[in-house]
Protein backbone atom coordinates (compact mmCIF):
# COMPACT_ATOMS: atom_id res chain seq x y z
CA UNK A 1 0.00 0.00 0.00
CA UNK A 2 2.71 2.60 1.44
CA UNK A 3 6.22 1.68 -0.71
CA UNK A 4 8.44 3.04 2.09
CA UNK A 5 7.02 0.05 4.08
CA UNK A 6 9.34 -2.37 1.77
CA UNK A 7 12.31 -0.02 2.95
CA UNK A 8 15.14 -2.71 4.32
CA UNK A 9 15.00 -0.13 7.45
CA UNK A 10 11.43 -1.39 7.87
CA UNK A 11 10.07 -4.08 10.24
CA UNK A 12 6.30 -5.25 11.58
CA UNK A 13 5.29 -7.46 13.62
CA UNK A 14 1.95 -7.53 11.77
CA UNK A 15 1.92 -5.38 8.43
CA UNK A 16 -1.86 -6.69 8.03
CA UNK A 17 -2.87 -4.74 11.38
CA UNK A 18 -0.69 -1.79 10.18
CA UNK A 19 -2.35 -1.81 7.18
CA UNK A 20 -5.73 -2.35 8.41
CA UNK A 21 -4.80 0.50 11.03
CA UNK A 22 -3.74 2.89 8.07
CA UNK A 23 -6.94 2.26 6.02
CA UNK A 24 -9.22 3.19 9.14
CA UNK A 25 -7.35 6.28 9.41
CA UNK A 26 -7.56 7.43 5.78
CA UNK A 27 -10.74 6.73 5.91
CA UNK A 28 -11.55 8.83 9.14
CA UNK A 29 -9.79 11.79 6.93
CA UNK A 30 -6.67 14.23 8.04
CA UNK A 31 -9.40 16.15 10.41
CA UNK A 32 -9.02 13.18 12.79
CA UNK A 33 -5.46 12.93 13.70
CA UNK A 34 -2.98 14.28 15.73
CA UNK A 35 0.57 13.73 15.71
CA UNK A 36 2.58 12.90 19.02
CA UNK A 37 6.59 12.62 18.69
CA UNK A 38 9.31 12.33 20.76
CA UNK A 39 12.33 14.61 19.94
CA UNK A 40 15.87 13.00 21.50
CA UNK A 41 16.69 10.94 18.71
CA UNK A 42 13.22 10.50 17.18
CA UNK A 43 13.22 13.89 15.14
CA UNK A 44 16.73 14.40 15.15
CA UNK A 45 19.43 12.15 14.37
CA UNK A 46 21.02 9.62 15.96
CA UNK A 47 24.65 9.61 13.91
CA UNK A 48 25.65 11.60 11.10
CA UNK A 49 28.66 10.29 9.17
CA UNK A 50 29.68 7.59 11.97
CA UNK A 51 29.46 10.07 14.44
CA UNK A 52 26.87 10.23 17.61
CA UNK A 53 24.54 13.54 16.86
CA UNK A 54 23.52 15.44 20.33
CA UNK A 55 21.00 15.10 22.66
CA UNK A 56 19.19 18.52 23.93
CA UNK A 57 21.20 17.86 26.78
CA UNK A 58 24.37 17.22 25.16
CA UNK A 59 23.92 20.50 22.93
CA UNK A 60 24.14 22.49 26.50
CA UNK A 61 26.76 19.91 27.75
CA UNK A 62 29.27 20.68 24.74
CA UNK A 63 28.49 24.39 24.50
CA UNK A 64 30.78 27.21 25.24
CA UNK A 65 28.26 27.79 28.42
CA UNK A 66 29.78 24.78 30.73
CA UNK A 67 33.25 24.94 32.24
CA UNK A 68 35.94 22.07 31.39
CA UNK A 69 35.46 20.36 35.05
CA UNK A 70 31.24 20.42 34.70
CA UNK A 71 31.86 18.91 31.02
CA UNK A 72 33.55 15.88 32.76
CA UNK A 73 30.89 15.57 35.45
CA UNK A 74 27.96 14.96 32.39
CA UNK A 75 30.54 13.07 30.42
CA UNK A 76 30.39 10.63 33.57
CA UNK A 77 26.83 11.01 33.80
CA UNK A 78 25.96 10.17 30.41
CA UNK A 79 28.68 7.16 30.48
CA UNK A 80 27.39 5.92 33.87
CA UNK A 81 22.83 6.53 32.83
CA UNK A 82 23.12 5.69 29.39
CA UNK A 83 24.21 2.41 29.04
CA UNK A 84 21.31 1.44 31.62
CA UNK A 85 18.48 3.69 29.39
CA UNK A 86 19.29 1.22 26.79
CA UNK A 87 20.10 -1.88 28.93
CA UNK A 88 17.49 -4.70 28.06
CA UNK A 89 18.34 -6.86 30.24
CA UNK A 90 16.86 -4.41 33.29
CA UNK A 91 13.00 -3.75 33.59
CA UNK A 92 11.74 -0.22 33.64
CA UNK A 93 10.86 -0.66 37.17
CA UNK A 94 14.52 -1.52 37.80
CA UNK A 95 15.63 1.41 35.66
CA UNK A 96 12.93 4.46 36.64
CA UNK A 97 15.11 5.48 40.23
CA UNK A 98 18.41 5.42 38.48
CA UNK A 99 16.66 8.12 35.39
CA UNK A 100 15.35 10.31 37.73
CA UNK A 101 18.59 9.90 39.30
CA UNK A 102 20.78 10.92 35.95
CA UNK A 103 18.10 13.75 35.18
CA UNK A 104 18.18 15.19 38.79
CA UNK A 105 22.03 15.28 38.36
CA UNK A 106 22.31 16.85 35.52
CA UNK A 107 19.74 19.49 35.96
CA UNK A 108 21.82 20.35 39.48
CA UNK A 109 24.65 20.78 37.16
CA UNK A 110 23.69 22.73 34.33
CA UNK A 111 22.03 25.23 36.73
CA UNK A 112 25.23 25.65 38.62
CA UNK A 113 26.59 27.13 35.43
CA UNK A 114 24.65 30.14 36.05
CA UNK A 115 23.82 29.97 31.57
CA UNK A 116 22.60 32.98 30.23
CA UNK A 117 19.48 32.55 28.36
CA UNK A 118 20.58 34.95 25.70
CA UNK A 119 23.82 32.76 25.20
CA UNK A 120 20.85 29.30 24.20
CA UNK A 121 20.33 30.70 20.74
CA UNK A 122 24.60 30.54 20.01
CA UNK A 123 25.06 27.36 21.64
CA UNK A 124 22.82 26.00 19.50
CA UNK A 125 23.53 27.20 16.47
CA UNK A 126 27.36 26.19 17.07
CA UNK A 127 26.23 22.93 18.23
CA UNK A 128 26.14 19.33 15.53
CA UNK A 129 22.36 18.82 16.39
CA UNK A 130 20.49 17.77 13.06
CA UNK A 131 16.60 17.07 12.54
CA UNK A 132 16.20 13.76 10.22
CA UNK A 133 16.61 13.76 6.78
CA UNK A 134 12.95 14.66 5.17
CA UNK A 135 12.39 16.74 8.40
CA UNK A 136 10.95 19.89 6.21
CA UNK A 137 8.44 17.64 4.30
CA UNK A 138 7.35 16.32 7.80
CA UNK A 139 6.59 19.97 9.50
CA UNK A 140 5.65 21.87 6.41
CA UNK A 141 2.79 19.21 5.52
CA UNK A 142 1.79 18.96 8.88
CA UNK A 143 1.25 22.51 9.32
CA UNK A 144 -0.52 22.71 5.57
CA UNK A 145 -3.10 20.00 6.55
CA UNK A 146 -3.48 22.05 10.06
CA UNK A 147 -3.00 18.37 11.96
CA UNK A 148 -1.48 19.27 15.54
CA UNK A 149 1.96 18.29 16.16
CA UNK A 150 2.68 17.42 20.09
CA UNK A 151 6.84 17.09 20.75
CA UNK A 152 6.84 15.26 24.14
CA UNK A 153 10.42 15.41 25.22
CA UNK A 154 12.26 14.30 28.05
CA UNK A 155 15.08 16.93 27.05
CA UNK A 156 14.86 20.71 27.33
CA UNK A 157 12.17 22.83 25.74
CA UNK A 158 14.46 25.65 25.37
CA UNK A 159 17.04 23.95 23.72
CA UNK A 160 14.20 21.81 21.73
CA UNK A 161 12.56 25.13 20.66
CA UNK A 162 16.18 26.94 19.67
CA UNK A 163 16.63 23.96 17.51
CA UNK A 164 12.93 23.87 15.21
CA UNK A 165 13.07 27.33 15.31
CA UNK A 166 16.51 27.90 13.69
CA UNK A 167 15.69 25.09 11.21
CA UNK A 168 12.35 27.33 10.56
CA UNK A 169 10.07 24.58 11.25
CA UNK A 170 8.22 26.00 14.40
CA UNK A 171 5.20 26.14 12.76
CA UNK A 172 2.03 27.11 14.57
CA UNK A 173 0.41 23.55 14.71
CA UNK A 174 3.42 22.47 17.05
CA UNK A 175 2.99 22.54 20.77
CA UNK A 176 5.82 21.68 23.17
CA UNK A 177 5.60 19.58 26.22
CA UNK A 178 9.21 19.17 28.33
CA UNK A 179 11.33 20.37 30.55
CA UNK A 180 11.73 24.39 30.53
CA UNK A 181 14.15 26.35 32.27
CA UNK A 182 13.54 29.07 34.72
CA UNK A 183 15.60 31.96 34.63
CA UNK A 184 15.91 34.49 37.18
CA UNK A 185 14.94 38.22 36.37
CA UNK A 186 18.97 38.69 35.01
CA UNK A 187 18.15 36.23 32.64
CA UNK A 188 20.56 34.09 34.24
CA UNK A 189 19.03 29.76 34.83
CA UNK A 190 18.23 28.81 38.23
CA UNK A 191 16.25 25.78 38.30
CA UNK A 192 13.84 23.92 36.11
CA UNK A 193 10.26 24.75 35.80
CA UNK A 194 7.63 22.11 37.24
CA UNK A 195 7.40 18.43 37.34
CA UNK A 196 10.56 16.82 35.78
CA UNK A 197 10.02 14.87 32.92
CA UNK A 198 12.31 11.68 32.16
CA UNK A 199 12.26 9.20 29.91
CA UNK A 200 9.62 7.15 32.17
CA UNK A 201 6.94 9.55 33.44
CA UNK A 202 5.29 10.57 30.03
CA UNK A 203 2.37 8.65 30.73
CA UNK A 204 2.38 11.49 34.11
CA UNK A 205 3.20 14.20 31.47
CA UNK A 206 0.72 13.06 29.47
CA UNK A 207 -2.00 13.27 32.08
CA UNK A 208 -1.15 16.56 33.00
CA UNK A 209 -2.04 18.17 29.88
CA UNK A 210 -5.78 17.32 29.91
CA UNK A 211 -6.82 20.70 28.58
CA UNK A 212 -4.17 20.00 25.52
CA UNK A 213 -6.09 16.64 24.47
CA UNK A 214 -9.63 18.33 25.05
CA UNK A 215 -9.12 20.90 22.89
CA UNK A 216 -8.38 17.68 20.51
CA UNK A 217 -11.02 15.12 21.31
CA UNK A 218 -12.17 15.27 17.85
CA UNK A 219 -8.71 13.39 16.51
CA UNK A 220 -8.99 10.23 17.39
CA UNK A 221 -6.68 9.06 15.40
CA UNK A 222 -3.27 9.67 16.68
CA UNK A 223 0.66 8.52 14.88
CA UNK A 224 2.68 8.18 17.89
CA UNK A 225 6.81 8.54 16.75
CA UNK A 226 9.04 7.45 19.35
CA UNK A 227 12.66 5.38 19.86
CA UNK A 228 12.39 4.53 23.50
CA UNK A 229 10.06 1.77 25.46
CA UNK A 230 8.89 4.94 27.30
CA UNK A 231 7.85 7.26 24.64
CA UNK A 232 4.85 4.52 24.04
CA UNK A 233 3.31 6.06 27.16
CA UNK A 234 3.12 9.85 25.26
CA UNK A 235 -0.76 9.27 24.32
CA UNK A 236 -2.12 8.06 27.65
CA UNK A 237 -3.90 11.35 27.44
CA UNK A 238 -5.94 11.35 24.75
CA UNK A 239 -9.35 10.68 24.58
CA UNK A 240 -11.67 8.89 22.79
CA UNK A 241 -9.07 7.31 20.74
CA UNK A 242 -9.88 5.15 17.99
CA UNK A 243 -7.02 3.80 16.42
CA UNK A 244 -3.11 4.30 17.10
CA UNK A 245 -0.22 3.72 14.86
CA UNK A 246 3.09 3.41 16.61
CA UNK A 247 6.05 4.25 15.01
CA UNK A 248 9.82 3.21 17.13
CA UNK A 249 13.29 4.17 15.95
CA UNK A 250 15.41 1.19 16.96
CA UNK A 251 18.99 3.14 17.17
CA UNK A 252 21.09 1.49 19.23
CA UNK A 253 21.70 -2.33 20.45
CA UNK A 254 19.33 -3.64 17.51
CA UNK A 255 19.68 -6.99 17.77
CA UNK A 256 19.36 -7.13 22.04
CA UNK A 257 16.19 -4.98 21.44
CA UNK A 258 14.45 -5.67 18.65
CA UNK A 259 11.70 -7.97 20.05
CA UNK A 260 10.74 -5.88 22.78
CA UNK A 261 10.37 -2.94 19.87
CA UNK A 262 8.51 -5.29 17.47
CA UNK A 263 6.07 -6.57 20.46
CA UNK A 264 5.50 -2.82 21.32
CA UNK A 265 5.45 -0.98 17.98
CA UNK A 266 3.80 -1.54 14.81
CA UNK A 267 6.30 -0.41 12.90
CA UNK A 268 9.42 -0.15 13.85
CA UNK A 269 12.82 1.39 11.93
CA UNK A 270 16.53 -0.27 12.37
CA UNK A 271 19.24 2.41 12.20
CA UNK A 272 17.04 4.47 9.64
CA UNK A 273 18.18 7.95 9.99
CA UNK A 274 14.97 9.40 8.04
CA UNK A 275 11.89 10.18 8.32
CA UNK A 276 10.80 8.94 4.68
CA UNK A 277 8.73 5.98 6.50
CA UNK A 278 6.52 9.21 8.68
CA UNK A 279 6.62 10.97 5.91
CA UNK A 280 4.93 8.31 3.44
CA UNK A 281 2.14 7.57 5.63
CA UNK A 282 1.72 11.26 6.25
CA UNK A 283 1.08 11.97 2.55
CA UNK A 284 -0.77 9.28 2.57
CA UNK A 285 -2.95 9.89 5.31
CA UNK A 286 -3.40 13.84 3.74
CA UNK A 287 -4.70 12.27 0.45
CA UNK A 288 -1.18 12.61 -1.76
CA UNK A 289 1.42 10.09 -3.33
P1 LIG B 1 13.52 11.58 25.29
O1 LIG B 1 14.15 11.45 23.94
O2 LIG B 1 12.70 10.39 25.67
O3 LIG B 1 12.74 12.83 25.41
O4 LIG B 1 14.69 11.59 26.37
C1 LIG B 1 15.74 12.48 26.36
C2 LIG B 1 17.06 11.86 26.09
O5 LIG B 1 18.03 12.69 26.71
C3 LIG B 1 17.29 10.47 26.64
O6 LIG B 1 17.62 9.61 25.57
C4 LIG B 1 18.52 10.61 27.54
C5 LIG B 1 19.13 11.91 27.11
N1 LIG B 1 19.87 12.65 28.18
C6 LIG B 1 21.13 13.13 27.86
O7 LIG B 1 21.63 12.92 26.75
N2 LIG B 1 21.82 13.82 28.83
C7 LIG B 1 21.32 14.06 30.07
O8 LIG B 1 21.97 14.70 30.90
C8 LIG B 1 20.00 13.57 30.37
C9 LIG B 1 19.40 13.81 31.71
C10 LIG B 1 19.31 12.89 29.38
MG1 LIG C 1 14.19 10.01 22.49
Amino acid sequence: MIAELSNPSVFMRDPQRVEDILKAMQKAGSNTIQVISDFDMTLTRFAYNGKRCPTCHNILDNSKLISEECKLKLQELLDTYYPIEIDSSRSIEEKLPLMVEWWTRAHELLVQQKIKKDMMATAVRESDAMLREGYQLFFDRLNEHSIPLLIFSAGIGDVLEEVIRQEKVFHPNVKVVSNYMDFDETGVLRAFKGELIHIYNKREGALLNTDHFQALRARHNVLLLGDSLGDLTMADGVQDMENILKIGFLNDKVEERKQSYLNSYDIVLVKDETLDVANSIVLHLTGSK
